[in-house]
């Protein structure tokens, strides 16, 4: 939940890590801090609040001379965030610098022995203990040090690390949190994300769990956990500077929300050749998709809302039994799992601690797991058996809208593929949908198109301290994601509810002026949301209604109704959505919220 970044060269370090700090802000953001080696002295400048500050105070950078350094944005779990819990963390010689990104699970009794050996601590993190640790096992060689020091840990680490005997060597090691290393030309880098790397190089190396790397200006060396040299792959990053800029737009949020035609287009198109579906590296012969008894589908936040929509597409064109469980819930479940199980895990940043929590617990049942996840290289699309890259590019604002329809594109794409390996759809079917399929970029945009101009005013009209969203079928899941993007951006108390369990208890809190938001683009149960939406109406309710286009019905009983074009219903939420999208980001922008940085929230959640 925190970003690390580093850079040794001959160009000035600190103005380097505070941009590169400035793109990792959306992994958490309250507090930020630097370190740098200069003239066998290392400097560490670090400020509670966003990086803003820091800049401040450093002069962007001026103010902190030196040519290698390392840099830490935090999202805080062990210390509040205040100036002496940021990171970077000093060893009590000053030799070692260090900033961290994960959780040290055994820090209390490293901490006790330590203090027993004399160690005095500064702060009240986890991290601090490992700074120790490094001071305590040098005898002269930082990487048996390091080595040494990773030995003992337990948790989650993607550690960077400088040390004043070795004045242009960057240390990194990493163990279940991310770290890339950039390979520029004299210079060199490590950071938590690609986005922090590609203004400067686009070569990269992807480390793995137990591997450590010493960075210096000429070269990366990487060496295995016993300190055996090894030699890695270097990767090409596909996308340009500008795809992680906000390009105009006033935040990342609706240049994201904007890019969903071009991002589910990059999703669908090059996996559909000549009216057929080709799914990379997971094709799968009929009679292997016959052995799959059961698929579940398991993810967190957004990323579950996405399979919870998904779920209706395989279960109605393929027949299988589908189950989607909260990942956070999943591990804990004692899952009724086998190899007759195929296992769709879901993440947009790959790195979701409880995702890849319940994915292991999974395969560690015999299940097989398919993974459809965004950030390539991630810890989950190494981890899965199989992996479907939801091709979205980066996607900064804290709150998902292009990951989230590109997840239900891999989905729709699956959900065809096997349904036509079964048998249940035939050659005219399997053409209709596929059409319907590659529309839907094409709908997308007439969804933003046909609501744009309105949605401020709507927004503005709808925000209250609580709001319902209702709706059935594809159209609840649609709910629940739309109330989700209101709660996280607008800080407004919004409920989702399956429109039928209204009167099950939940009317009672329907009164007069209540806004209910209601979804109603599945035309197989849209009569019956029109009933729910007269029922609330009748104690009061104002109702925004979701609905296609030629939905006559739905405008005399509705306030107001947000159009969608007409679309095959297995495929609806992605164009549902959109719209809602757009609501909460209205609603937030009326408030004057942090829409791209919302409060207590970090883009990518490493934490159980
Ligand atoms: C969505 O807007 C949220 N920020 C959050 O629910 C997110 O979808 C969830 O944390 C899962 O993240 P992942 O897709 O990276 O695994």
């Amino acid at each position: 939940m925190c970003g690390i970044v580093g850079f040794t060269g001959a160009r000035s370090a600190a103005p380097i890590l505070l941009k590169g700090l400035s793109r990792l802000e959306y992994r958490g953001y309250d507090s930020a801090g630097i370190a740098v080696l200069d003239s066998g002295v290392i400097d560490v400048e670090k400020v509670s609040g966003r990086i803003a500050r820091l800049c401040e105070k450093t002069k962007d950078g001026a103010a902190v001379p030196g040519v290698i350094g390392i840099g830490h944005t935090r999202w805080a779990t062990h210390g509040a965030p205040t100036d002496l819990n940021a990171h970077p963390h000093l060893s009590n010689d000053g030799r070692f610098a260090i900033v961290h990104n994960g959780i040290i699970e055994n820090y209390l009794s490293l901490r006790e022995e330590l203090i027993a050996d004399g160690y005095v601590f500064q702060s009240e993190t986890d991290t601090e203990t490992v700074v120790h640790l490094l001071e305590m096992y040098y005898d002269g060689d930082v990487l048996t040090a390091v080595r040494k020091t990773a030995a003992r840990l337990e948790g989650s680490y993607a550690l960077g690390i400088l040390c004043t005997d070795a004045p242009d060597t960057l240390w990194v090691v990493r163990e279940k949190s991310p770290l890339i290393l950039g390979l520029g030309v004299g210079e060199n880098f490590f950071a938590s994300d690609v986005t922090a790397l590609v203004s400067h190089t686009k070569n990269v190396i992807y480390l793995e769990d137990g591997e450590i790397a010493a960075i210096t200006p000429q070269r990366a060396i990487v060496y295995d956990c016993t300190g055996r040299e090894i030699r890695k792959d270097v990767s090409r990053v596909s996308w340009d500077v500008e795809a992680a800029e906000k390009g105009g737009y006033e935040h990342f949020m609706l240049k994201e929300i904007m890019e969903q035609p071009a991002a589910v287009r990059a999703a669908l198109a090059p996996r559909i050749h000549d009216g057929q579906i080709r799914l990379d590296d997971f094709e799968l012969t009929t009679e292997e998709l016959r052995g799959i008894n059961k698929i579940i589908i398991t993810a967190c936040g957004s990323a579950y809302y996405a399979g919870c929509s998904g779920r209706y597409g395989i279960e109605r064109l393929c027949r299988i039994p589908v189950e989607v469980e909260l990942a956070s819930e999943l591990r804990y479940a004692d899952p009724m799992v086998d190899e007759h199980t195929l296992v769709l895990v879901i993440s947009q940043s790959g790195e979701t601690a409880d995702t890849i929590a319940a994915l292991k617990e999974c395969r560690s049942r015999g299940a097989k797991i398919l993974g459809i996840v965004n950030v390539v290289g991630s810890t989950i699309a190494k981890l899965a058996d199989h992996t479907l890259y939801t091709w979205a590019g980066p996607e900064i604002a804290v709150a998902t809208t292009k990951g989230f329809t590109t997840q239900l594109a891999v989905l729709y794409l699956f959900a065809v593929y096997a349904s036509e390996k079964l048998g249940y759809i035939d050659d005219g079917r399997r053409a209709a949908l596929i059409h319907e399929l590659m529309e839907l970029p094409k709908r997308i945009q007439q969804a933003i198109d046909m609501n744009f101009y309105q949605l401020p005013g709507l927004a503005k009209r709808y925000s209250s301290q609580s709001l319902f969203f209702i709706g059935r079928n594809t159209d609840y899941a649609v709910a629940l994601e739309g109330a989700l993007k209101m709660k996280e951006i607008s800080y407004l108390h919004a409920e989702s509810y399956a429109a039928g369990e209204l009167k099950h208890g939940t009317i009672a809190l329907i009164d007069e002026g209540q806004p209910v938001i209601a979804v109603c683009c599945n035309e197989a149960v849209c009569d019956k949301t029109l009933s729910n939406i007269v029922e609330v109406k009748a104690r009061g309710a104002k109702v925004l209604a979701l609905a296609f286009r030629d939905n006559r019905k739905i405008v005399s009983q509705a306030d107001d109704v947000l159009f969608i074009p007409r679309i095959e219903t297995v495929f609806t939420a992605a164009l549902a959505v959109v719209p809602l999208q757009l609501l909460a980001y209205y609603a937030a922008k009326e408030k004057g919220c942090d829409i791209d940085k919302p409060k207590n929230l970090a883009k990518s959640v490493t934490v159980e």
